[in-house]
């Protein structure tokens, strides 16, 4: 179940809006050029390491925003908990950005947070286990999988070179809140 939070883009400490309701997120998203929505979790849970599986398990869904949304390849990404390369894993897509295609992500499994930085305001959602977010090619984001990365997503291509990194060069990535997930470390 995903959580918005829409900051002032000048002054983090400002919440214009929080929400956990999945009507109301789709439609505050949608104001802003952004789709987002609920797809529905199999009965029988893939086994997330089988990336096959994860696209068989979702096939109706993913045919469907390739053909509205002009795809033409999905994969999935998967960061297990615990993944040795984390941190810069995590780095990586921490400074705002952009891109040239469109960046959708469905979330099969795990959690992380986007920050849509668009008409004066930051747009964070928290994305989990059902959660569809496609971003418009050119909006400013950012991405934070937290301290201990754990998710499973299938991830949508135009083009080969599409989904190339563009960095703003703006830090302000480093005034908004960073994702902590509530969970611990599994022990
Ligand atoms: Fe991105």
């Amino acid at each position: 179940m995903a959580r918005l939070t829409v900051y002032s883009d000048t002054d983090p400490t400002v919440v214009e809006l929080a929400s956990a309701d999945h009507g109301l997120v789709a439609a505050h998203l949608a104001l802003a050029g952004v789709l987002f929505e609920r797809w529905p979790v199999p009965q029988a849970i893939p086994d997330v390491a089988d990336a096959q599986a994860v696209l068989d398990a979702y096939d109706g869904p993913v045919a469907a925003l390739m053909e509205a949304r002009g795809f033409q390849s999905a994969d999935v990404v998967r960061m297990p908990r615990g993944f040795t390369d984390a941190a810069a894993r995590r780095a990586a897509f921490l400074a705002e950005h952009t891109h040239e295609e469109d960046e959708a992500r469905f979330f099969v499994q795990g959690s992380g947070a986007f920050y849509l930085h668009t008409d004066g305001k930051v747009y964070r959602i928290v994305c989990g286990a059902g959660d569809m977010l496609s971003i418009p090619a050119r909006m400013k984001h950012w991405f934070d999988m937290g301290p201990e990365p754990d998710f499973t997503a299938i991830r949508f291509f135009t083009r080969p070179d599409g989904w190339v990194a563009t960095f703003t060069g703006d830090v302000i990535a480093d005034r908004f809140p960073k994702y902590e997930p509530v969970t611990g470390p599994v022990r």
